[in-house]
């Protein structure tokens, strides 16, 4: 009997029950004494033993669904040897109910977060393999994760709405999009929907480049702007303060989110009338786009082979539109950011889209 554990940490993101159906489709086409072990709500099923034992049926018909049929949840990694409320050590019990139900092999589907976590479970012995989601696709090692193509989608489709609403007005809007370090998804959604100004962390924003902009769309007979503003955008002086430092000045101004500071500190820079408007978990709600449908079957059965040949403690991951299988230690640890020299900025650039610079 191969008997698997499997689990989905961390944020929720579209493709997850696509990537599961895709690791237990590639298993069952190999062999039938199969037995999955669905953990549920996270790591936390796998320390307190909350599973469900699942077969080929419970994947059936699950392809298209937003969410996780687990469940998840958040398990920071810097409290996992923290002892729980009962003076537990986290991940001695994860290693107690993995070899307690006599498992071969532990499937996770997570981000940064997990993967740090996943390592740490290969480092400690456990037989590991992991698939890489996130709708901000800052997992370091892949050049895509599942639920990034479906995030950007929903945030393309909200900002043309916000299009129509701005021009009718005659307004300039800010439009917060999820990432949170990172501006991936801020950066394709804000090229797809023409976005005139999009504001990136990786790019640290000067605010009189942004109001001048302004100014000048205005000047040129464009009665509105949009600002696709990534909830991690930081300006220029900012960018140069230390964590405390930052948190402390964050704490003084009151501001509760990106787009919101950069909205007051505007409307001292220009007579624009300003709004902000945040999707929000919008963005990770849903069904899965048809890209990250395959990509995540792709990625499922890739880890069910890595499965059946024992070649454990990787991760499947997509390079060039290859599958590759990458180590955990290079992947646990390392964000992924947007490079401000790449291709897809200097020709959004040339397209004329204005990243805050002066
Ligand atoms: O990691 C996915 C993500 O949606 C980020 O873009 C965002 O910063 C964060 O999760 C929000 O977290 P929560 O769902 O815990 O509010």
């Amino acid at each position: 009997m191969l008997r698997i554990g499997m689990l989905t940490s961390g944020g929720d993101c579209q493709a997850l029950n696509a990537a599961m159906r895709g690791v237990v489709k590639g298993l069952y086409a190999k062999r039938k004494d199969v037995e999955i072990y669905g953990f549920l709500d996270g790591y936390k099923g796998l320390m307190y033993s909350k599973f469900n034992v699942m077969g080929a049926k419970d994947f059936r018909g699950i392809l298209n669904k937003g969410g996780t049929i687990l469940g998840t949840s958040r398990q920071p990694f810097k409290l996992m040897r923290t002892p729980d409320d009962k003076g537990n050590d986290k991940v001695e019990l994860m290693k107690h109910t993995y070899h307690k139900l006599n498992l071969d092999c532990l499937v996770v589907l997570g981000g940064n977060g997990t993967h740090k976590t996943a390592n740490l479970l290969r480092e400690e012995g456990l037989n590991v393999v992991t698939l890489p989601k996130t709708i901000d696709n800052d997992l370091y090692g892949t050049e895509m994760t599942f639920g990034f193509q479906s995030a950007v989608d929903v945030a393309t489709e909200y900002i043309d709405r916000i299009h129509t609403t701005a021009s009718s007005h005659s307004r300039v809007f800010i439009v917060e999009v999820m990432g949170h370090k990172v501006g991936w998804v801020t950066l394709y959604a804000g090229i797809a929907s023409g976005s005139d100004i999009i504001l990136l962390p990786e790019i640290p924003y000067d605010i009189d480049a942004i109001a001048k902009a302004i100014k000048q769309r205005k000047k040129s007979g464009a009665k509105f702007s949009i600002i696709a503003c990534a909830e991690g955008a930081i300006s220029k002086e900012d960018a140069k303060l230390s964590k405390k430092e930052l948190r402390a000045k964050r704490a003084a101004e009151n501001y509760t989110t990106a787009s919101e500071e950069l909205a007051a500190r505007l409307a001292k820079k220009t007579d624009a009338e300003l709004r902000v408007a945040n999707p929000g978990h919008v963005q990770r709600g849903g069904n899965p786009c048809a890209y990250d449908r395959v990509l995540a079957t792709r990625l499922g059965a890739t880890a069910a082979q890595m499965i059946l040949e024992e070649d454990y403690g990787k991760m499947a991951a997509v390079r060039n539109n290859e599958i590759i299988r990458v180590p955990l230690e290079e992947v646990a640890g390392k964000l992924k950011y947007v490079d401000p020299e790449s291709d897809v900025i200097v020709e959004a650039k040339l397209a004329g889209i204005n990243f805050g610079e002066k």
